[in-house]
């Protein structure tokens, strides 16, 4: 059966030009892209959307990162869409990525911990939460307008 996740591809994966080659990737591996939309971020969102992440030392960096360009925001959809997508993008760290997973998205486009190019859903109930929060209208009642 069919099952959605949620793929973005970040600031410095949009502005290297890494998108083409991506939805290339996504779509040769048997995923169809259901919804999609570019948008800027503000710091506030991405508060919103990294909550589990509030505590972390790393998150007032994660928000300027997040909200410092544009981003994909994509629905794919496959059978395993969620262990699928994840497999594909490889470790968090794009650094580990290139020695461990030479062959994964994070690998070839992302940069090092934080600059790691895409995010993927880490479960099922990730991936509902994640889709409606920019698809839907979020419990805010924000609606994200593309750019
Ligand atoms: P992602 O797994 O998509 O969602 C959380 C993001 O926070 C992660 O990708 C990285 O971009 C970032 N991140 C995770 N861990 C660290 C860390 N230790 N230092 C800096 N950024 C991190």
């Amino acid at each position: 059966e069919k099952e959605k996740t949620l793929a973005i591809i970040k600031p410095d994966g949009l502005a290297g030009n890494h998108t083409n080659k991506i939805k290339e990737i996504i779509l040769d591996s048997g995923f169809s892209i259901s919804r999609e939309m570019i948008v800027q971020l503000d710091e506030d969102s991405v508060k919103r959307f990294y909550v589990e992440h509030s505590s972390k030392s790393f998150f007032p960096s994660l928000l300027k990162y997040m909200a410092s360009g544009p981003v994909l925001i994509m629905v794919l959809e496959k059978e395993s869409a969620v262990a699928d997508w994840r497999a594909m993008i490889g470790p968090t760290d794009a650094r580990k990525a290139k020695i461990t997973h030479p062959y994964s998205i994070r690998a070839m486009c992302g940069l090092d911990l934080q600059q790691n190019c895409v995010h993927g859903s880490d479960s099922p109930d990730s991936a509902a939460r994640e889709t409606s929060f920019f698809f839907k209208e979020s419990s805010s009642g924000q609606t994200f307008n593309s750019c």
